[in-house]
């Protein structure tokens, strides 16, 4: 069986905790979108592993991980992420495979991505990952493959293009001898595409999404979005083999954040919002950034249902509202004087003023109003909770 877990928001919904989770009924688990602009928080108790590039495969229990051609590495952070799994779990980077034909975040495109976003009059506030800037240089035909490394003459000759065609002044053979160190140290997981679907075609795989429906390029609130087709629309090209997918897992949180810029109809601007982000926590784990906080919102919770093609879902962070006395969602928008409760594409939702409905609070998940609140969400977006996140740790979880 395959399954591809994606958010529904704006990304941070628990994508890496759900998939650890989950994890233990696949064979391996496979990162097809995105690159370190992700960040994916996996509490195990004894302590904590956020992930940036490498998938969040349970690593107790040796499954396997797979960075597949559509994820954009940048080679630093994965040797960091792989020390960092290497000290808590050793040998289990061996368990790790990377495709050959992934691109590599060259590290001066980090700060091409600050200065692109810099220049806008209406900046989307990136990770400063570079990841724009890979994606864009992919579709250039001026990226840089880890294959390319397997020939350094013609690596040095594609890097000096490269500053040549982003006019910059930068230590051509330093940055090369840079990547090439990290290249070496990284080679034993590196695999053609070709042979890891060969090798995975008849596995059960979990597809592990990045970002949000919300963030995908085509699918979210263009051009606040991300530089990849992060919903499930994007594990084909991703993984680079048609796989067919039996389940869309998506999973929301009990109300919404987004961190960066761009619209967000039921943002809490005050102290409701200032609230939740305490008690959840709601710090980018990437940047670090506080995130905006709102209502649960349904109108985007079932476009974002429609455009993946979600089979069931997940909730999370329910537990954060626990003892909250009022609470609200979101039941449809008011656009321009008009109600609306559906909407086909997202390009007015800066103007949309949201309609609230208060719902009852709830003391902790086992109350009755929480249970009349799983119902209402089915309800609206017509498919089924499969289970719902307690806590923080993997094993907070509950199936319905
Ligand atoms: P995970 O996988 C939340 C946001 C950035 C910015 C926009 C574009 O942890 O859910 P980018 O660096 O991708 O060019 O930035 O997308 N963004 C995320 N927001 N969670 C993420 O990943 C994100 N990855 C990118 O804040 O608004
Ligand atoms: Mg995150």
């Amino acid at each position: 069986m395959n399954s591809v877990v994606v958010g529904l928001q704006w990304g941070d919904e628990g994508k890496g905790k759900v998939v650890t989770y989950l994890s233990r009924k696949y064979d391996c688990v496979v990162r097809y979108s995105g690159g370190s602009n992700a960040g994916h928080t996996v509490d195990y108790g004894q302590f904590k592993l956020v992930h940036h590039l490498v998938p969040s495969a349970d690593l107790r229990l040796r499954k396997g991980m797979y960075i597949a051609s559509g994820v954009a590495v940048d080679l630093s952070v994965l040797l960091q992420e792989i020390e960092q799994i290497e000290n808590l779990f050793p040998g289990s980077s061996e368990l790790l495979q990377v495709s050959k034909q992934s691109h590599v975040v060259v590290p001066f495109y980090r700060e091409l991505d600050g200065k692109i976003d810099v220049a806008r009059s209406e900046p989307v506030g990136t990770t400063r990952r570079g990841i724009g800037l890979c994606y864009a240089n992919r579709a250039l035909r001026f990226g840089i493959r880890l294959e390319d490394f397997e020939e350094e003459q013609s690596l040095e000759k594609r890097l000096a293009e490269l500053t040549k065609v982003w006019n910059l002044q930068v230590d051509t053979k330093l940055i090369l001898s840079q990547l090439l160190d990290m290249y070496r140290r990284l080679s034993y997981l590196l695999i053609d595409s070709v042979e890891a679907f060969e090798k995975l075609r008849d596995k059960d795989l979990l597809f592990e999404a990045t970002q949000g429906v919300l963030l995908d390029v085509d699918a979210g609130t263009y051009p606040y979005v991300t530089s990849t087709n992060c919903s499930s629309s994007g594990v084909q090209a991703g993984f680079g083999f048609p796989v067919r997918l039996d389940k869309v897992i998506g999973v929301t949180k009990a109300y919404t954040t987004r961190v960066g810029e761009g619209p967000f109809p039921t943002e809490l601007k005050g102290e409701e919002g200032e609230k939740i982000r305490r008690l959840g926590g709601e710090y980018g784990a990437t940047t670090g950034r506080p995130r905006r906080c709102g209502w649960l919102d349904f109108v985007l919770l079932r476009y974002a249902v429609k455009v993946s093609g979600c089979d069931e879902l997940i909730l999370t962070k329910a537990d954060v509202l626990n003892g909250f006395e009022r609470l609200a969602v979101c039941v449809a928008y008011d656009i321009d004087g008009v109600k609306v409760r559906d909407v086909k594409n997202l390009r007015n939702i800066h103007k949309a003023e949201p309609l609230y409905e208060e719902i009852e609070g709830w003391r902790d998940l086992g109350s009755l109003s929480f249970e009349r609140f799983l119902k209402r969400i089915e309800q609206e977006t017509g498919v089924k909770i499969s289970h719902v996140s307690t806590g923080p740790k993997v094993e907070d979880i509950v199936e319905l």
